[in-house]
């Protein structure tokens, strides 16, 4: 009978190979050895629990073939036999391991309900959330078998946000238990094999570009390579002072500042509506939001039109900031679109909402966005936002390019505020040669004189802060 051999793991590996909670993250950065800690624990498992069913997941059919499939069918001929079609492993002991890709959400479909004690997702910041979402649910089963998911992630990707949330920030919701969830960092450094075999691939990841080093090299989560606003700011210590900061503190819009709403239609994806105020100075502040998504990321409530209008209304008579105020509507220009009968505008307008066609140019509009985030020199934007408008502060920061379109923001990721704000921007449109971009300048200031120079900034809107 073959036997199967076992390297030993590295202690990192060891600490995910003894990793009992029910989501398990492992690692951060590149070549820390984490494609090998799927394998090892994937094949411990399946001959330590007779008849336990494996999952192995990985955004694409070539991954999953050169990252696992043809090493494990080295490491586990005469152990367990490979079925092409199917793309299983079957063990004598009735344990499987099963192989999935998924690239797209009708890749899902392929799940149509079968359980699983335990999954793997490889590199799952490449998945969105709903997809790990979707995928994980299968984890079920009335045996003794253990019943976990591990994650294997690197910064950056449709999925950052949310291994971030639940590994990085432990930032949980009330639906989930903090006590779930464990993560192992591993760095390249900690795959000893690695540095053994190739030990220029550290130099090699020393020689990418700034933001792809920090992440891959130093598994920092932050910033991340392909993340559209990466000038995005939100410091809490900051929301008074409104410093190097886009998240501020609400205050009382002045009755003389002008307020635009903005909207982006949506159905079985949220909806978003999002108001602006315009000070003298023509900096925009997002001032309230009304978004339509359940609890799942991306997903829409389905509010027809005319229920949209009237949460609009009741928004705009009862908020002491909008109410009695003549606001301009600036939407989506497809939402005066006829050919599939009465337009969604015109629904709209019947409830009395109603709307300008909004320029829908995507990378002008995009600019726009860029522009407003610069920071001067006193590091003061000009643009801003409420910390109530929790959604926006959500999505915003989450975006990331497009592979196909690379200048453009991926259209997958939630980005239906970002569009309801980009029509906006394109409405109020500032002019590139007026914007002055600065990073923050850290520096100490032993006499306070930059802490004068705030306050006297900002005296003027004291009295109207909420
Ligand atoms: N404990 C180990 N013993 C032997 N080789 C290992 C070990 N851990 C990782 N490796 C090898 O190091 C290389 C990188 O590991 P891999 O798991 O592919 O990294 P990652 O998936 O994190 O990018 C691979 O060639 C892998 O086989
Ligand atoms: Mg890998």
């Amino acid at each position: 009978m073959a036997e199967l051999k076992l390297p030993p793991p590295n202690k990192k590996q060891a600490a995910f190979m003894r990793a009992k909670k029910k989501h398990i993250g492992f690692g951060g950065a590149r070549g820390g050895g984490k494609s090998w800690a799927v394998r090892t624990k994937s094949k411990l498992l399946a001959l330590n629990y007779s008849g336990i069913k494996i999952l192995i997941v990985r955004r694409t059919y070539p991954e999953l073939i050169n990252n696992h499939i043809n090493i494990l069918r080295g490491e586990l001929l005469g152990i367990a036999i490979y079925n092409t079609q199917e793309k299983v492993f079957r063990f004598r002991n009735g344990s499987t391991i099963n192989f999935m890709y998924c690239q797209r959400d009708s890749d899902l479909d392929r799940l149509q309900g079968t359980e699983y004690d335990v999954i793997f997702l490889d590199e799952a910041t490449q998945l969105t959330e709903h997809q790990m979402k979707t995928i994980t649910a299968c984890v079920r089963g009335v045996n003794d078998f253990p019943k976990r998911i591990y994650y294997t992630c690197n910064p950056g990707g449709q999925g950052h946000a949310y291994i971030k949330r639940i590994f990085i920030d432990k930032d949980y919701t009330s639906k989930e238990k903090a006590e779930d969830y464990e993560f192992i960092q591993s760095l390249v450094q900690d795959n000893a094999a690695l540095m053994k075999s190739q030990p220029d691939y550290i130099e090699q990841l020393e020689a990418l570009p700034p933001k792809l080093r920090e992440a891959w090299l130093l598994g920092k989560w932050d910033v991340f390579e392909g993340q559209v606003f990466e000038e995005w700011r939100n410091d809490e210590e900051h929301y008074k002072d409104r410093l190097w900061t886009h998240v501020i503190d609400p205050f009382r819009i002045p009755d003389a500042w002008k307020i635009y709403r903005g909207f982006d239609w949506g159905y079985s994806k949220p909806f978003s509506v999002g108001w602006f105020a315009v000070d003298h100075d023509g900096r925009m502040y997002r001032i309230r939001e009304l978004y339509g998504c359940t609890g799942t990321p991306n997903e829409g409530v389905k509010w027809t039109p005319q229920e949209i209008a009237r949460g609009i209304k009741e928004i705009e008579e009862s908020d002491i900031n909008l109410k009695g105020r003549f606001i301009t509507g600036i939407a989506d220009p497809s939402i005066y679109e006829e050919s599939k009968g009465e337009s969604i505008g015109s629904m709209m307008e019947a409830e009395q909402v109603y709307w300008e066609k909004a320029d829908n140019t995507r990378l002008a509009g995009k600019m726009q966005c860029h522009y407003r985030l610069a920071f001067d020199e006193n590091g003061i934007p000009m643009f801003y936002v409420f910390h109530t408008c929790r959604h926006f502060i959500r999505c915003i920061p989450n975006l990331i390019y497009d592979e196909h379109k690379v200048e453009d923001v991926d259209t997958d990721m939630e980005d239906h505020n970002y569009d309801e704000w980009r029509y906006v921007m394109m409405e109020n449109p500032l002019n590139p040669e007026d914007i002055v971009t600065k990073e923050p300048v850290l520096q100490d200031d032993p006499l306070d004189l930059a802490k004068g120079k705030e306050e006297q900034q900002y005296d003027r809107y004291n009295f109207m802060k909420m």
